[in-house]
């Protein structure tokens, strides 16, 4: 039977490196964020600061289950085609949502946005916790929840930190078109990009580096996911 991985321990998930735990970790993390930014006392230069942190976790952790995990899902689960074509959906609402916000940095609304951001999140929590992620559990030993949690974690160190709603959701569309995008985003990380020819710049460097380096990166750890 399937059983939520919320409420487990370490040892019941696979061990600290294990797909199960990394993904709580950052759950945790968004939850304990967004909490935050949430609060009364919270002042609007940490609520910016918090909001940053939140995007950039966000997209590369859903990038990664996007390229790693709902794959794997689709071919163990019978039910797995519906499950992540559900998450998917989440995925591309937040995409969609937090692209508004990140546009209009002076629209009243944004609060708002923001407030239906964190719902929508809050939900695609709880689906992977309490549905998706226990069919990995119910299927793999601990060795192979770590070796998937292990190629997870390449790919979300180099994916995507900003909102992409036209990249396609799933591979390889995914893949070709986030890549480079990954690279472009945290360059815009790091410093943003001062005029339009600034950000032109940045995307071809970053559309050859990306083909180049981060693919090969992300193909090396499919195939590990994929071998187990
Ligand atoms: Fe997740
Ligand atoms: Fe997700």
């Amino acid at each position: 039977m399937t059983t939520s991985i919320s409420g487990k321990n370490a040892v019941q998930l696979g061990g600290e490196g294990s797909i199960l735990m990394r993904q709580r970790r950052d759950h945790a993390a968004l939850d304990t964020m967004m909490n935050r930014w949430l609060a009364a006392e919270t002042t609007p230069g940490e609520r910016d600061a918090l909001w940053q942190d939140i995007v950039q976790l966000v997209f590369s952790h859903a990038f990664a289950e996007e390229t790693v995990l709902w794959p794997v899902l689709r071919r163990i689960s019978s039910d797995g085609e519906d499950l992540t074509a559900r998450v998917e959906q989440e995925h591309q609402e937040i995409n969609e949502l937090i692209a508004r916000v990140e546009k209009s940095p002076g629209d009243p609304r944004r609060a708002e946005w923001v407030r239906r951001a964190f719902t929508l999140i809050s939900r695609d929590i709880r689906d992977e916790e309490d549905e998706l992620l226990p069919r990995l559990r119910d299927t793999f030993g601990d060795h192979r929840l770590r070796q998937i949690g292990a190629a997870w974690e390449a790919v979300r160190a180099t994916a995507p930190t900003h909102p992409h709603p036209a990249v396609s959701r799933r591979p390889p569309g995914n893949a070709l078109s986030g890549l480079p995008l990954s690279v472009f985003d945290r360059l815009r990380d790091l410093a943003p990009f001062a005029s339009p020819a600034g950000r032109r710049v940045a995307l071809a460097a970053a559309s050859a580096a990306g083909a180049a380096g981060v693919g090969l990166l992300t193909r090396r750890a499919l195939r590990r996911a994929r071998r187990g």
